[in-house]
């Protein structure tokens, strides 16, 4: 259930001017252009961090909008490869289109992987809500299937649906399922999805062990921890950890410039001091840098979304302590 004092951080934001949100979102948001993506990796690369690269914005209403991200994405790619950062991308299906012209929305995605594929890059699908989380696992299988392995979605713990997603992907993809994990940030009907902070937590943990059984890579995407706690034990009981190569007998081969079967990823200006200790000890840490002019919807709409993301802003600023980039 969402708290009251959410729903009024939700309630006040949504009023408060352009520039009051944008010095809040400053912290999360590299900035609106593609410079500023690029000063956020050359910053946090002295850590020894990963990125993926997000252009922000989501459904769109008009294929001309679709043409923009691709060529944006395109951008990012040449200046990933300019600079050599240890990065990827990451993707809205429904920024490309998939919910107005399927078929081209699907051309634009292809075709970005396979300008991806040509660097040895990967990119990731990004899960939006339940109205696209079938289109979007079918987008990743066809892929696949014509021989782009470099791509991959992210499957979320608080869906009912996602253990048997896993055990269906394992059984397409074999070795070649290369996942993110996370818990959801969509408020998805109860009938489908986990709505308690434990039930979520249990869904996320039990979608790691699956995936790790099913010797995927896996992407696990968490400021939480415990999952990051149940994480850990999950990868030492299968002899996984820093320095240490995949032993899974089922796992794929080593590529795109990942890690030992898995690595961990954080989003922009969350829990720094966390981020850094993964590092320290070892673990592959990416980082989820979201960049774009449509930061103020951006913003707006996961505070919408999600109302309890408006306690976390509103704690990382009031008790800074709790959560320092
Ligand atoms: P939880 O929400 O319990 O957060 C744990 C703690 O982390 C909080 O108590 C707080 O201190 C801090 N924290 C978390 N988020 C914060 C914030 N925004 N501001 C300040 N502090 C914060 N979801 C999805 O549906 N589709 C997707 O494709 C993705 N992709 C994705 C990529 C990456 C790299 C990450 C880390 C997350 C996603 N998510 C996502 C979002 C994910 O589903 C989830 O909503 C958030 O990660 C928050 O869940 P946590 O597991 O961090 O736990």
């Amino acid at each position: 259930m969402v708290g009251w004092f959410s729903k009024t951080v939700v309630a006040m934001t949504v009023r408060m001017p352009r520039w009051f949100v944008r010095w809040v979102s400053r912290r999360y948001v590299a900035g609106p252009h593609l410079d500023d993506a690029i000063s956020i990796m050359k910053r946090l690369s002295k850590e020894g961090s990963c990125f993926t690269i997000d252009v922000l914005g989501e459904e769109i209403s008009s294929m001309e909008e679709a043409t923009y991200f691709f060529e944006e994405y395109m951008r990012v790619l040449q200046a990933i490869n300019e600079h050599q950062f240890d990065a990827n991308l990451s993707i809205k299906p429904t920024a490309f289109g998939l919910l107005i012209d399927a078929e081209k929305g699907m051309e634009n995605i292809r075709q970005l992987v396979k300008a991806a594929n040509k660097h040895d890059m990967f990119v990731r699908l990004d899960m939006e809500d339940h109205r696209v989380t079938t289109d979007t696992i079918n987008a990743v299988k066809s892929l696949h299937a014509e021989g782009l392995l470099n791509v991959g979605t992210v499957l979320q713990g608080r869906l009912h649906r996602t253990l048997s997603d896993i055990d269906q992907l394992e059984t397409e993809l074999g070795p070649n399922a290369d996942y993110r994990i996370c818990k959801g940030i969509y408020l998805e009907p109860e009938d489908i999805a986990f709505a308690g902070r434990q039930d979520i937590i249990d869904g996320t943990n039990a979608c790691i062990d699956r995936m790790l059984a099913a010797g995927a890579y896996v992407g696990i995407a968490t400021h939480d921890v415990p999952v990051i706690k149940h994480a850990k034990a999950a990868l030492e009981a299968h002899g996984m950890g820093p320095g240490r190569q995949d032993p899974r007998n089922n796992a794929g081969p080593a590529r795109h410039h990942k890690g030992p079967g898995y690595e961990f990823q954080m989003l922009l200006g969350v829990r720094g001091p966390m981020r850094r200790s993964l590092l320290a000890e070892g673990h592959r840490t990416r980082v989820y840098i979201p960049y774009g002019e449509k930061w103020y919807e951006y913003s707006i709409r996961r505070l919408q979304e999600n109302p309890t993301i408006g306690t976390q802003v509103a704690k990382a600023f009031l008790m800074p302590w709790t959560n320092r980039p």
